[in-house]
């Protein structure tokens, strides 16, 4: 994983303009713990509600006062762009990254308070200690919530059913689970993929309805609610309440371990590998949404591309064995 991060060692501090706000969230590339590096995927999506935000589900006056948490937040940046548009955001994580978590939390609150032309549909944001599967932390959060966010929270498999089990235990009937992925794993993403659409309805948001510069074809968002309550209870064996933790992570388990035997991987669509038939926003259906891969344009490369290059090369250097 450490050859996998997409920033240099020697960046603290990432300055990220969204939502008519320039952010600054500090970061550690060279702690040992994933959670303290600011990961592509949440500008993704930050910048993908930016894009959404003037109509429809994402618009402030629809936000304004919903409860969001957010799983693995990392350093923060994807409950940042659901509280600018007015939502009560739980921003949490292992406790290890709790103090840079609170610390970017409260600097970029006191930044967007201080103007005041531009912060009025700020919501709030809180910090808490989330440790997934975890049942005290879960109750301490007070679920149900109106929205569950996470980015790049996937990337082993045996997060998977803790994480799983964690986002039907702050689930309600109405909860809309918002997740963004960068595939590293094809067999961790098609794994996730076949054990979310046996639990959830689930929307791939097309590269169209993303911001055009931060996206990439290897990073989905993915627009989820619970299937009916009979449906989860059967797939995940009847386990969805937090008094039944133990009996839910066998649930969820026993999918996980379904799925890795029964094995079908997502339709594939030409070139990136994602869904060839996906639904947008409003239920369209959108065909071969394929973007090519970054480009370069003719001058300097911006700074979201020298990311996407420098996480390209991470990932060729790693495979390349000198012997
Ligand atoms: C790859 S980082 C992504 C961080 C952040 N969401 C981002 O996109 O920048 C994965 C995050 O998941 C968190 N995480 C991993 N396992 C966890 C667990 N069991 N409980 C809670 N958080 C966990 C890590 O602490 C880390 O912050």
């Amino acid at each position: 994983m450490e050859a996998d991060r997409l920033n240099s060692p020697s960046t603290s501090v990432i300055t990220f303009e969204v939502l008519g706000h320039q952010l600054q969230f500090s970061q550690d590339p060279n702690s040992k713990h994933l959670g303290t590096t600011v990961w592509d995927t949440s500008m993704v999506f930050a910048k993908f509600l930016e894009k959404n935000c003037r109509k429809g589900r994402f618009c402030p006056s629809k936000l304004k006062g919903k409860r969001v948490v957010e799983l693995g937040a990392g350093c923060g940046v994807a409950g940042f762009g659901m509280a600018l548009l007015g939502c009560d955001v739980v921003s949490t994580d292992q406790i290890e990254v709790v103090p840079l978590l609170r610390r970017n939390v409260e600097r970029n609150t006191s930044r967007i308070m201080q103007m005041n032309s531009n912060s009025d549909s700020f919501g709030s944001i809180q910090v808490a200690e989330l440790d997934w599967g975890n049942e005290d932390h879960i109750k301490a959060v007070a679920p149900p919530f109106d929205y569950i966010i996470g980015t790049d929270v996937v990337y082993a498999e045996h997060l998977l059913g803790p994480l799983l089990q964690t986002i039907i235990a702050l689930s309600g009937s109405k909860t809309t689970i918002l997740l963004g992925h960068e595939i590293r794993s094809t067999s961790v993403h098609e794994q996730m993929l076949q054990t979310w659409k046996n639990l959830f309805e689930v929307k791939i948001v097309p590269k169209a309805k993303m911001d055009s510069k931060y996206q990439h074809p290897s990073i989905q968002i993915f627009i989820m609610g619970l299937k009916p309550p009979a449906v989860v209870a059967e797939k995940a064996d009847n386990a969805v309440s937090t008094e039944k933790l133990d009996r839910k992570t066998q649930g969820i388990d026993q999918q996980v371990n379904e799925v890795e035997t029964n094995k079908r991987g997502p339709d594939k669509e030409e070139n990136c590998g994602i869904s060839s038939d996906i639904d947008d926003l409003d239920g369209e259906i959108i065909k071969k949404n394929c973007l090519p891969l970054t480009r370069l344009p003719d001058g300097k490369l911006s700074e979201w591309e020298a990311r996407r290059y420098g996480s390209m090369a991470a990932r060729l250097l790693r495979d390349i064995k000198i012997t």
